[in-house]
């Protein structure tokens, strides 16, 4: 199995999609002939997308090796990083991960396993004040459906809150992880 590993906080060791994403990962690997394939998209930032760059597909390439994607996904300003945009903005390619039919769009990237640890600074459950900002979870999750893929997500919410919360939330979800092996 290869599993490609994706993170793109700017918080380096205290971010909390990283360590999520780590755990994942951590439960996904096991057998000998796992190959794992990590990209640092704060590390080693992706240009954004111009013309020129539709002739690399390196990025695309990467994507459609892996069986299993574990992408850390902070959320800033409402939505992902610019960074993680950036590799959405490479993976979406007419003809490879999706095409249009005389039905409609269709995904092609079926089959892959798609894990995707969430970092919220506040709470945007359905109901809550703030459920209409929230661009993270429902962005990612059209994306991937959009190239015919079911994600997977592992929140941890209300991190800006407090400490006590932001540890509780952190712990919670790396427990959520655990199952994830099965
Ligand atoms: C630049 C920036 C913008 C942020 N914007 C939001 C936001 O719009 N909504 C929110 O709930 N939290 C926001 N946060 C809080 C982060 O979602 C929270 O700190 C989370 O832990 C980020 O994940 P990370 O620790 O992996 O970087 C923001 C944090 C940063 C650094």
């Amino acid at each position: 199995m290869t599993i490609l590993h994706i993170d793109a906080s700017i918080n380096g060791e205290n971010s909390a999609s990283r360590a999520i994403s780590g755990s994942i990962v951590e439960q996904l690997r096991g057998g000998a002939g796992d190959r794992l394939v990590y990209r640092d998209l704060a590390r080693e930032p992706l240009a954004h997308l111009t013309l020129d760059s539709f002739a690399d597909t390196s990025v695309l390439d990467e994507f459609m090796a892996a069986d299993t994607v574990v992408i850390g996904a902070p959320m800033y300003n409402f939505t992902l990083p610019s960074q993680l945009k950036a590799w959405i903005d490479r993976i979406l390619v007419a003809g490879t991960t999706f095409r249009y039919t005389a039905d409609g769009p269709q995904g092609l990237a079926g089959g892959k396993r798609v894990i995707i640890a969430l970092a919220r600074g506040g709470i945007y459950d359905a109901g809550s004040p703030a459920a209409a900002l929230e661009h993270l979870e429902s962005y990612l999750r059209g994306v991937f459906n959009f190239i015919g893929i079911e994600p997977e997500f592992v929140a941890a919410d209300g991190l800006a809150i407090g400490p006590e919360q932001r540890d509780s939330a952190i712990r919670q979800a790396i427990g959520d992880t655990l199952r994830l092996a099965a």
